[in-house]
Formats: C-alpha cells, structure tokens, sequence
C-alpha cells in the first residue's frame, strides 16, 4: 500500500514538474532547460551570481531571438533581448508594465510598502510626491551635507600613507555613503566614517547580503508572492524592519515635539503627511519609516558600490587617472580651488568614467516588471499574458560585444557625448529607465563624483599587490560587490 502511495506521489510530483516546465516549449519560446526544483536559479548564491545565470541566456540566444524563457524555479520569466522591446516595457508601454511585481506584505510587515514594491495609484501619488525632494534645488542644497563628511572620508586614506597600508576601499565607501545617507535620510549624525560602523550600515547589510540560497529568496517570493503571504513570509528580517520603525518613529516624535525642520527626506515625508491629513492619504508613521528605510537601503550600497569599483577602475588605469586628475586641477583652478556643486557640473570626463563604471558594474543587474494586462508584443507577435513577470538583464546587455566592442575592457570614451548618440537608448540602464526609473539617479551621481573627486584633487591611487584580480563577485550580495578585498596604494602627488 505504501509503496503504491509512493508511486502515486512521485508521478504527481512528476506531471507536475513537467507541465510546469513545458510553459516555454509550449509557446515557442527559446529558453534553456530548467532543473529541479530551482530551474534556472540553481546554482544561485552559491556557485553564481544572478548576473552569470541572466547572461548565459542572453549570450546563448542575443543572436537568434528577440526574447527568450527562463523559470525562476518553476515560475516562467520573460527576458527581454531585444533593445526595442526592452523600451517598449520600460517607456513606450509604461502602462501595461507599471510594477516591479516585487514581493509585498504590507500586513505582516508594513515596512515593505516602501516605493520600490508598491503598486499602481499608490505608487504614482507617492512618487509624485517625492520627487521634489530630487530637484536640483533640493539636491543643491543637500550637496553641503555630502562635502562636509569629505574630510573624513579623506582622511581614512591620508592615515594609510602615515601608516604605510593600503585601504580597504570597499569598507570606506560604504562607511562614506552610509553616513551621506544616515544624515541626508535622516539628519542623523553620522558616525560610520570616524567610528569605523555604525548600527545603519550594519542593519543595511544584513538586508543586502543573504548567505547561500538565500539570496535567491529576493526572487523566488516575487515568482509566488501569493504563497509567501498566506505563508506571513516577511522580506527582511525582523530585527532590521524593527531597528528602522524605531529610528524613524523617534526621531519623527522628536521633530514635532520640538518643531525641528530639517531640508531632508523625513521632513518631506512628514510635510506630506500633515498636507494630506484630511483626504484619506495620510501617511502612517509605519509608511514614512517604509520610504526611509527604502532610501538607505537603495542609496547606500549602490552608491558604494559604484564608487568602490570607480576608484579600482582608475586604480588600475593611471593613464585614465592622470586624464580625471587633469580634468580636476584644471576646473577648480576656474573655481577658486574649492569643490562647490557648480564645479563638479563643469567636468565632464569624470562623468564618462562614471558611466563606464556603471557599464561594467552595474549595481543592480536586472531590472523588473509585471504585465498588468495581457499585452502583444508586435515585434515578436507573442502575447505576454496578465500577470507575466519580465527580468531584463541590464548586466548582460551592459557586456554585449555587439554594443560595446571589447566589453570587458574599461574605456571612458565610449561615453563621449557623440558615440552615445549613436547607441540604443536602453543600451545603457544602469538606473532603469521610464517613469519608475531611479528616482535618485541625480543624487547618486553626486555623491560618487564628489568622492572621486575629493580623493584624487590630492592623492594618487594604485592597485595593491593583495588585492586577488580578476575581481570576483560576492554571489550572495543582491548589489554587486566584489568578493574580495580591494586595497588600493595611496600616495599624495
Ligand atoms: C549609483 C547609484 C544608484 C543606482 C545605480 C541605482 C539604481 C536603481 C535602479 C536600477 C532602480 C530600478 C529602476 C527601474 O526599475 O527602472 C532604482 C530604483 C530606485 N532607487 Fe536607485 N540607484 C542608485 C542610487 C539611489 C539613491 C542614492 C537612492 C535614494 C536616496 C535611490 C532610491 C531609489 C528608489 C526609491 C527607487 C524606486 C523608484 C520607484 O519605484 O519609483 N537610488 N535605482
């Protein structure tokens, strides 16, 4: 009897298996074969790092299909691989493509209705909302808070020359952006730059870094968002969720009981809750703690990162190095030497190695969306079904030698403004693209450029001996981050 219920189990388990993952045979569509029980994540986390799995399909099928199939475990995944139809999700047909379909709980956990997951009317008011906050005004005005953590931040590598060491300059640019965010989220005091941590950049890690398979968890809760809320499944862990409300809830009392208005993201927030305080969309204090806990963890590991892997980029090239250092000496000679907002606008090389680090590292290396009708694609003349979960792999089309030729190589002058012109529009999206595109993009791109600047208006940079190349990534990290130390050599020249 028990072997007959084995029997039975093993051949539901099978047809199961099977008929789920025929979805993309059924349809025609190209896609490598999926394993079980992970499909194509198998290996996640541990052998690889999302980006390798987006950019084996990509590289397997970008000269042959226009979009191929993937199963993240036994969900379907649609990858875009033509440029044309990865603008038509993220700009042209905004509307049927809306969402990021990404995992939400708001009653078990309120802190995940944070702008990045939420959906629809929801997400347009509170977008509309906070975007003033990123006007050049608003970022202008911010821009001080940023120059003034330039001292400590400078300092950390000034003590490796006393000290003959080189820096570990993963560790203190996240020291750097953590406090940029902690005092710009929050006007917080900062303490990670001269204390060595602080309890937000330890909380924004154990967020961003899940050891194993458990880094897989970002993706496999979006492919069966039902099950994990029936199964009260949260998406960060509780002490974290806790250590933000608290933070925010505090320091919200203390602004109202002693009347302090700060130029910052919470007092935005805390204005848009006392504007709306009478037509239903007033906002709870678990929803402010939300957005502000979205800020640092979207503002700073990916700013760190990309300023970790631009300072490694200009390490190893000192060619590129002495262009940047050029560029600096010159423009601040056209302003009074000192690095105002106005005089980083005025160098324009340094943006290019920027957009070459981003190429190559792109923090994020995919990009959502969830149809939210059934859509026809009439490039393809496939329909994508309500509901369809699309993965566009920004990592891999960042890498593709048939838009960047010698793709691995680092060259700022592919971002000279007139052979961008000549590329694709989604050819570059290291910061998505469309109306849900990063609403911080400007802001980011601040901070990095400050801190490159800073540094090299007076130190020199090489690539120490013990840093292991070629770089590994950390396959556990959700944003990209190499697996091991960078240390760079720092001289004053
Ligand atoms: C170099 C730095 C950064 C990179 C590369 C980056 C990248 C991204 C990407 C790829 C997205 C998704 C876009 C899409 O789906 O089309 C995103 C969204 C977002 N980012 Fe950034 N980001 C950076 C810095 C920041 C900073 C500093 C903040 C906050 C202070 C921030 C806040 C956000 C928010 C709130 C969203 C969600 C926007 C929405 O859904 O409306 N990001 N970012």
């Amino acid at each position: 009897m028990l072997l007959y219920l084995v029997i039975l189990i093993v051949c539901l388990v099978y047809y199961f298996v099977r008929q789920k993952f025929s979805y993309w045979s059924d349809r025609n569509v190209a896609h490598l074969p999926p394993k079980f029980p992970l499909g194509n994540l198998t290996g996640m986390g541990t052998k690889y790092h999302l980006i390798d799995i987006m950019r084996s399909t990509y590289e397997k099928f970008k000269n042959s299909e226009k979009i191929a199939g993937m199963y993240f475990s036994f969900g379907p995944v649609l990858v875009p691989i033509d440029l044309n139809i990865v603008e038509t999700i993220l700009v042209k047909n905004f509307s049927s493509f809306p969402n990021r379909g990404v995992y939400l709980n708001e009653k078990d956990e309120p802190l995940s209705a944070h702008l990045f997951a939420i959906e629809d009317e929801k997400w347009r008011f509170l977008r509309t909302k906070l975007s003033p906050t990123f006007t050049s005004g608003k970022i202008k005005f911010m821009y001080n808070t940023i120059a003034s953590l330039g001292d400590d931040f400078l300092q950390i590598f000034l003590d490796g020359i006393d000290s003959n060491e080189p820096v570990d300059v993963k560790n203190v640019c996240q020291r750097f952006t953590s406090d940029v965010i902690t005092s710009c989220a929050f006007g917080l005091d900062p303490q990670s730059l001269r204390t060595g941590t602080s309890e937000v950049l330890e909380n924004g890690n154990k967020i961003l870094i899940q050891p194993g398979w458990k880094s897989a968890k970002f993706f496999l809760l979006m492919m069966f968002r039902k099950w994990g809320q029936r199964l009260h499944i949260k998406s960060f862990p509780t002490e974290v969720s806790d250590f933000f409300y608290n933070l925010t809830k505090h320091t919200v009392e203390q602004r109202e009981k002693d009347n302090i208005v700060r130029n910052d993201f919470l007092n935005l927030l805390i204005q848009i809750r006392n504007e709306n305080s009478d037509d239903g969309n007033q906002l709870t204090i678990e929803q402010i703690a939300a957005q502000s806990l979205l800020f640092l963890i979207a503002g700073f590991e990916t700013t760190s990162s990309t300023l970790t892997f631009a300072l490694f980029n200009l390490a190893r090239h000192t060619d590129v190095q002495d262009k940047v250092r050029e560029e600096i000496q010159r423009t601040l000679a056209e302003h009074d030497g000192e690095i105002s907002y106005a005089a980083l606008k005025d160098m324009k090389y340094i943006d290019q190695v920027i957009n070459e680090t981003l190429r190559l590292f792109s923090p994020l290396g995919t990009v959502t969306r969830v149809a939210k009708t059934d859509f026809l694609l009439a490039d393809t003349k496939m329909f994508i079904p309500k509901g369809q979960i699309i993965v566009i792999p920004v990592h891999a089309i960042h890498r593709d030698a048939n838009i960047y030729p010698d793709p691995e190589k680092f060259d700022p002058d592919r971002f000279d403004s007139e052979i961008v012109q000549l590329r694709h529009k989604c050819s570059f999206i290291p910061f998505g693209n469309g109306p849900r595109n990063c609403i911080a993009r400007r802001f980011g791109l601040l901070e990095v450029k400050f801190g490159i600047v800073k540094l090299l208006s007076q130190l020199k940079l090489t690539v120490n001996e013990n840093t292991q190349l070629p770089l590994q990534f950390d396959n556990r990290s959700q944003i990209l981050q190499s697996k091991n130390l960078i240390l760079l050599n720092v001289e004053k020249f």
